[in-house]
């Protein structure tokens, strides 16, 4: 019989697109045995578009934000979950407070690897990803706000998901 936690789970996952938050939020789930919520796939349920990409270019940054903060108020209340919000909640600066009863783990990974790791389907998915030089400029930004908001951090350069979710889940 597996012992009851001492205290539940809850455990968000930041970092730039591709850094692995849905990958390893999934195994974490799995292991741990809480929901996953992914904030990406609440807005593709909440507005009916095909993809988290074309939610983005319907709606217009501004209102995907709106609406990103106002999904996150919502899954923030959660019990229990491991929780994966897109990579930009950072930039609404409000957002951070919705997490005060969260462990927020901060995925790292050097831009190049993060470029690399992410097939052309993938970068063409995600808007702000198109131009290279852009995306790196607002890496250079995120970086130094994730780790602001982070109470813990995880390199997953060369790491596999299931090692990197081994790891977080043992010092929960
Ligand atoms: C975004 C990240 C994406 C998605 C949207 C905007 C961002 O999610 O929410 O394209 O601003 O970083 P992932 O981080 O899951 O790719």
């Amino acid at each position: 019989m597996t012992s009851p936690r001492s205290h539940p789970v809850r455990v968000a996952l930041i970092g730039f697109m591709g850094s692995g938050k849905s990958t390893i939020g999934q195994l974490l789930a799995g292991r741990l045995q809480v929901p996953l919520l992914d904030t990406d796939s609440l807005i593709v349920q909440r507005t009916g578009c095909p993809t988290v990409g074309d939610a983005f270019v319907t709606l217009g940054e501004a209102a995907f934000r709106r609406l990103e903060s106002t999904i996150l108020a919502d899954v923030a209340t959660a019990d229990e979950a491991i929780l994966s919000p897109g990579g930009g909640i950072v930039m609404v600066p409000d957002n951070r407070a919705l997490l005060t009863a969260w462990r927020i783990i901060f995925l790292y990974a050097p831009f190049s690897t993060i470029f690399d790791r992410l097939v052309l389907a993938e970068r063409e998915a995600r808007p702000l990803l198109k131009e290279k030089e852009r995306a790196v400029a607002l890496y250079d930004q995120r970086l130094p706000v994730y780790r602001a908001w982070a109470t813990d951090e995880v390199d997953t350069t060369g790491r596999q998901p299931d090692d990197i979710a081994d790891e977080i889940a043992m010092h929960l």
